[in-house]
């Protein structure tokens, strides 16, 4: 531990998303449903999903493996790993039990974390907490889903929104690029019932009758999650905004969790902020929950869009319903 609370910045980050492109049209097939409506309505064009038995981890190990090459590091120096996802492996162990073996982090604890969209943004604040706490010095935190082993194919108010994909982001202490200036999150439990999973926990075990009718599978009130969403989105840029004692004018670049475009835009019509200086790549994979902001940075970053010394603010919230933000400076 350390007197003072050290500096935390982003040594590295890298993303891998599955090579099997399914377009909007794939669902015309089996959903009513049309590739116009989706775009019109959600900005996606299409998504990725992982090989039939393609677990979780293989998406965090390889996107872990470009994050590590960006950081100059090896996967042995690394003493922390964070998996936050809502499609786990196997239920027990955790899946940071296979992504450690695999990277060969050898010297790395770690757990995950189930926080769904925000799941990325809680992972970095615990990581962040024992950094600057001096407890480690370095930590991967990821964001991983393989979303289309538990969507709810028969839905089309669900099954056309999401996608499979992991990112990867190392953190050190000191580091000057990329330092945490300000973290929250927040949750209104009361709204649970707005996105979840209901059978096949504790409270539910799966019986033969869920599996009739698809309670296994991801539920969505999607109305419902689209008005606390724009209004959340709101709310957390002008916390960061007030927390920082800066103008909306001098955030370089959001990256928002990709969610669906018109939420994002709902959200900045009221706030007077510019298009331009959000980053959006939902079109290409449409929503990967916990995965959505750490890719969507690394792209941000291989495109040119994040600018040394900018302040970039990052945006997430989902199931819970619970939501997070971060700035850093690059
Ligand atoms: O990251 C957190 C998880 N993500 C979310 O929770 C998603 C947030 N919500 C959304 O993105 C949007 O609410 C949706 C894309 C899910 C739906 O868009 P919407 O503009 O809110 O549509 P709506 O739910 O108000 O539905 C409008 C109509 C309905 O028909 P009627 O009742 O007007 O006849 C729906 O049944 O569109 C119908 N509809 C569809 N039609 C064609 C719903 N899904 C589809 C579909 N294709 N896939």
């Amino acid at each position: 531990m350390v007197d003072t609370l050290r500096k935390v910045g982003i040594a590295g980050t890298g993303h891998y998303v599955p090579e099997r492109i399914v377009p909007n049209k794939w669902f015309e097939d089996t959903l009513d449903t049309t590739d116009e409506w989706i775009f019109d309505r959600t900005g996606m064009r299409e998504r990725r999903f992982a090989e039939k038995g393609q677990p979780c981890s293989d998406l965090c190990i390889k996107a872990g493996k470009k994050a590590l090459d960006d950081a100059g590091m090896k996967p042995e120096e690394l003493q922390l790993i964070i998996v936050a996802t809502v499609t786990p492996d196997h239920l027990l162990p955790a899946t940071i039990a296979f992504v450690q073996d695999g990277l060969g982090a050898i010297n790395a604890g770690g757990w995950d974390v189930n926080n769904a969209c925000t799941g990325w943004l809680s992972a970095l604040m615990s990581a962040q907490g024992m950094i600057a706490a001096g407890i480690i010095d370095n930590a991967m935190v990821i964001g991983a889903e393989v979303l289309s082993s538990m969507m709810n194919f028969k839905d089309r108010g669900s099954a056309i929104l999401f996608g499979d994909g992991a990112g990867a982001t190392i953190l050190k202490a000191d580091h000057p690029r990329g330092q945490i200036l300000c973290s929250s999150s927040g949750m209104d439990g009361r709204q649970w019932k707005a996105i979840s999973r209901q059978a096949g926990g504790s409270k539910q075990p799966v019986t033969h009758e869920d599996l009739e009718t698809g309670d296994h599978l991801m539920a969505l009130h999607g109305n419902d999650v689209f008005k606390f969403a724009v209004a959340k989105f709101r709310d957390l840029i002008r916390e960061q905004v007030a927390t920082l004692g800066i103008g909306l004018d001098d955030i370089g670049l959001i990256v928002p969790h990709q969610v669906n475009l018109r939420i994002i835009q709902s959200a900045l019509k009221k706030l007077d902020f510019d298009m331009d200086r959000i980053f959006v790549n939902l079109q290409k994979y449409s929503n990967t929950s916990a995965a959505s902001i750490p890719i969507a940075f690394d792209e941000a970053r291989a495109e040119g869009r994040v600018k040394e010394g900018e302040l970039i603010s990052f945006i997430a919230f989902g199931a819970g319903l619970g939501w997070g933000q971060a700035v850093i400076r690059w």
